[in-house]
């Protein structure tokens, strides 16, 4: 599928799903290296991590705890809010763990932001942020990602876990809102 049409918008592709598990088989190696010996715990930000967080563990491959955060700072809106509300709280004790957050956009920052100050309160032994997507020109907040998968553009974008009004998350590949000339 090279394109997707939603009403009148046509969303061209980004990035195909071979690229994308190319790129997450290479996170995942880098990953190894720098947290053997150690039991991280991944930890994604529902709801758009999902899918994400699932090939990243899978071929992260070594021994790992998984939690999630659920946060929403976009509604069904296009245009960050700027308020993030925390819908969902860990179920794991975080102090003295490796942790890893894992997003799949950060965009202005501002939910990093908002779950590494969170975080800091109990005082893990280390908290690194992952992210397949990054967005440099619209980060607003100082929030540094460890681990990049992609840097693109500031377009819209939906698949791999990404949606449009909550619907085309389970697309495998990632699109981008086509631009008018
Ligand atoms: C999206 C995405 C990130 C956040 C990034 O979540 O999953 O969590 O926005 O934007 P920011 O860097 O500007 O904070 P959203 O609030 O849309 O919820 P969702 O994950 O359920 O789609």
């Amino acid at each position: 599928m090279e394109s997707v049409k939603i009403g009148e918008d046509v969303f061209e592709i980004l990035l195909p799903e071979e690229q994308i598990r190319a790129r997450i088989k290479e996170l995942a190696a880098r990953l190894r290296l720098d947290y053997a010996g150690k039991t991280p715990i991944f930890i994604g930000i529902l709801n758009g991590s999902f899918i994400f967080m699932s090939d990243l563990v899978k071929e992260f491959g070594d021994v790992c705890e998984i939690d999630f955060f659920k946060l929403s700072s976009y509604g069904d809106e296009l245009i960050s809010s700027g308020a993030v509300k925390l819908l969902k709280e860990l179920n794991c004790t975080v102090t003295g763990r490796d942790l890893i957050i894992v997003e799949d956009i950060v965009d202005t920052g501002l939910s990093i932001k908002f779950i590494e100050q969170l975080i800091a309160e109990h005082s893990p032994n280390s908290t690194r942020v992952i992210s397949l997507l990054l967005k440099p020109d619209s980060l607003k907040y100082d929030a540094k990602i460890d681990y990049i998968g992609f840097e693109i553009p500031s377009r819209y974008v939906i698949g791999y876990g990404l949606d449009y009004k909550q619907q085309y998350r389970n697309l495998r590949s990632i699109y981008v809102l086509r631009e008018e000339v």
